[in-house]
């Protein structure tokens, strides 16, 4: 391994690190958050952001590491507020401030994101949950099994080039990651039912304008998919509607995944993984299906999930969008791209 592919894995802390954080020490809080929902009780919310904001102050020094535990933590309290129809800096005016200087010690959007929501959010009695279902702890569950899985992926393809000759075991191992997705999206297909996340989860993952930019609740198009997507066959990809969904997202990864796809390109151009393989001379039959496997995996991954959104926009008004702001018809538009990748590879290997 070379320093340069090292590099990016150590200058940000891992999901363990800073789950095991409670720099604004508010574990106890946490704990009563899914009461003070089930409540509505919005003045004991405001309470409880109010003192989260004084002691986020007080602590004018903070690690990286310490700051993303705040963005976690200040997020489930206003993505609270704002299910409950607060707008949390009506309430709170100083928070908006202290959410960006928090944020640019966190090399992180001002908000919560599927990260900090999932991966980075303590196991156990420090669980934070917006409902403190057993349900909801199934769905933080998966998700975080999943984003631990697809940062080996990401940092792996990040890595492919003409000359590294490995793409076949980059793309093996990013079909492992796929599996635990798959895995992931059945558990939550099997306990979590359209009515409770339509109406009880839902409603906690809120678009929130911080510093005039709208940023989304935490939801499933900021997980690496994204950055694999765009590896395998984005770059390439003119269609407006993927690439402002790409636009849109990628502000959410981390910075060593938006690294990894920066490495990508910067090894490759605007070459995807799918054009290096079906069309280099050097190209073989492993690496083709390879890609095709993985391919397949990320399909599997995606039809089953998008029955789910379907049974769940069935509930909601037509005018429903998702946690990322969008009507789930992007969801066949990322199933076309991915049926048009397996058929480009797999006829490449006919040829
Ligand atoms: C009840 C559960 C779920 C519902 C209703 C749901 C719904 C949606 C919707 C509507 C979108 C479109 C973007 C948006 O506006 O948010 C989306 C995107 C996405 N979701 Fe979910 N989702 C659920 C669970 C999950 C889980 C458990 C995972 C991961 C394990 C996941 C991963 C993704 C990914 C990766 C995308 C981006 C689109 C893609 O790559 O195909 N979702 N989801």
């Amino acid at each position: 391994m070379t320093l340069e592919t090292l590099r990016p894995r150590l200058d940000f802390p891992s999901y363990e690190e800073v789950a095991k954080r409670d720099p604004l020490n508010i574990d106890g809080a946490m704990k009563i958050l899914p009461d003070l929902n089930a409540e509505s009780n919005i003045e004991g919310l405001e309470a409880v952001t109010k003192d989260a904001l004084d002691e986020s102050r007080r602590q004018r020094v903070l690690s990286q590491t310490d700051a993303l535990a705040v963005i976690r933590d200040m997020d489930f309290l206003t993505s609270s507020l704002l299910r409950h129809g607060v707008q949390p800096f009506e309430v709170v005016p100083e928070l908006e401030a202290e959410l960006l200087r928090v944020s640019a010690i966190a090399r992180t959007v001002p908000r919560g994101t599927v990260f900090t929501y999932a991966a980075a959010n303590p196991a156990g009695e420090r669980r934070r949950s917006f409902t403190g279902t057993a349900e909801e702890d199934v769905f933080i569950d998966a998700v975080s099994r999943s984003i631990v899985a697809l940062d080996d992926a990401v940092d792996k393809i990040g890595s492919v080039s003409p000359y590294s000759g490995d793409v076949t075991a980059a793309l093996n191992t990013s079909g492992a990651a796929m599996d635990e997705m798959v895995r992931s999206i059945i558990e939550v297909k099997r306990t979590v039912t359209p009515e409770f996340f339509t109406f009880q989860m839902r409603p906690y993952f809120e678009s929130l304008t911080i510093g005039d930019k709208k940023y989304t609740g935490s939801g499933g198009a900021q997980i690496q998919l994204v950055a694999i997507d765009f590896m395998l066959w984005g770059c390439e990809d003119q269609d407006p509607d993927y690439l402002a969904f790409f636009a849109d997202n990628v502000d959410y990864l981390t910075p060593v995944q938006q690294r990894a796809i920066e490495n990508y390109l910067k090894n490759n151009g605007d070459r995807s993984v799918v054009s290096l393989i079906t069309r280099e001379s050097n190209a073989d039959d492993d690496s083709r299906q390879a890609a095709v496997d993985l391919l397949r995996k990320i399909r599997k991954f995606r039809y089953p999930h998008r029955k789910i959104a379907q049974d769940n926009f069935k509930l909601r008004p037509d005018d429903a969008v998702g946690s990322g702001s969008y009507k789930p018809d992007i969801l066949d538009v990322l199933i076309d791209k991915t049926e048009g990748a397996i058929a480009q590879v797999e006829e490449s290997r006919y040829e």
